[in-house]
């Protein structure tokens, strides 16, 4: 009897500890740190199965230049909001989904900037339960590969400890005063095919994590974030809400779709075609009102395309190849659009998909 009794505790203690090295004490998205006042050196102060945070969350002038490791991003308005992408040029978003960095498209936070000519149409949308902001992109000029498909960054994956660890959003979106920033606890961000979307919601809003659902990870913008964001337009406009990502109406029943899990190979098809909100009071702007530089601060984007072009090698479209299986194999939140040894052609396609 006392040594069953021991057992069970030698297992149970096992287990506490298997698990421990996998999850965070608190999961990321329970965390609340104040802007600027709260923020920690690292939200994620862990040592687990996915190593160390990458970078910081604690960003400030001192931290402010092209090689920032600055883990906290924004997103305000059609000129203020910044994207997670890799730190080391040509990286596959599939392999370095947990350590990305903060490019924005403003200074004064501490990050990286966006270079000048990069984004190349913007659309931001506020609704009644959250912004977004879709758009096209060299993404050559924020370190990911050319080609590269890409995937989802969201506050979750498997661990817990959100893609990238320890990253935090805030926004000034539902501020009296725009200089308040409040933490965003629900967001995604779908990164690749020279395209994006990054959606932040109303952490005040009953259905956040609806709108910023995290596990339609494989299907992209246009099932997350459907939108119509054109290339070589930048606006800003007011919305109705989206349907929850995965949610959709067919014959007057409201159904769900299940993503199906990455071991049944690429997705060819999705049942539905997502209901694009209708939209109202567009205001367009010309990309250089936007976006303003002093050339000084930010590396120009011809740089950035002439030191991303070494991608275009057959061995890197390999290397692209090889962001069709996970690096830890787990199946974590932060996945992948899969389309393997045709990935040009599919590429075309799903940037299509992406942003339809
Ligand atoms: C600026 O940020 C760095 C990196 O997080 C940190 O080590 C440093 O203490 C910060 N400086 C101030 C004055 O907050």
């Amino acid at each position: 009897m006392a040594i069953h009794l021991i057992s069970v505790l030698v297992i149970s203690s096992t287990l506490a500890v298997a698990a421990q090295e996998r999850f965070p004490q608190t999961p990321l998205v329970s965390k609340r740190f104040s802007y600027p006042t709260g923020l920690p050196y690292q939200a994620d102060s862990e040592n687990l199965l996915r190593g160390t945070q990458f970078g910081y969350n604690l960003c400030n002038s001192s931290t402010e230049s092209q090689e920032s490791l600055c883990q906290t991003s924004f997103l305000n308005a059609v000129d203020d909001f910044c994207l997670w992408a890799p730190s080391k040029a040509d990286s596959l978003i599939a392999d370095t989904e947990g350590e990305e960095v903060a490019w924005c498209s403003q200074p004064g936070r501490g990050t990286r900037r966006i270079p000048p000519g990069a984004l190349k149409g913007v659309q931001f949308m506020r609704t009644p339960d959250y912004v977004q902001v879709v758009g096209f992109i060299d993404q050559t000029a924020i370190d990911i590969a050319a080609g590269d498909s890409g995937g989802e960054l969201d506050p979750h994956g498997a661990d817990l400890r959100g893609n990238p660890l320890g990253g935090l959003v805030y926004s000034n979106a539902w501020s009296k005063n725009p200089d308040m920033y409040e933490q965003v606890i629900e967001w995604h961000n779908f990164m690749g095919g020279n395209a994006f979307c990054f959606k932040v919601c109303d952490p005040s809003g009953p259905h956040a994590a609806n709108y910023c659902q995290h596990i339609y990870d494989r299907i992209g913008c246009a099932y997350n974030a459907p939108n119509n964001a054109k290339e070589g337009v930048f606006e800003s406009c007011e919305g109705e809400n989206q349907d929850f990502p995965g949610v959709y109406t067919q014959d007057g029943r409201t159904l769900t779709y299940t993503q199906p899990p990455e071991a049944l190979g690429p997705i060819t098809s999705v049942p539905y075609q997502p209901r694009v909100p209708a939209s109202s009071n567009c205001k367009q702007f010309s990309s250089s009102a936007l976006y303003t530089y002093t050339p000084s601060s930010v590396m120009p984007v011809s740089l950035a395309v002439t030191s991303a072009s070494s991608t275009a090698s057959p061995s890197s479209t390999s290397k692209s190849g090889g962001s069709q299986s996970q690096k830890d194999g787990e199946s974590n939140d932060a996945t992948y659009v899969v389309f393997s040894a045709i990935t040009s052609i599919f590429g075309v396609l799903f940037s299509a998909l992406f942003l339809a």
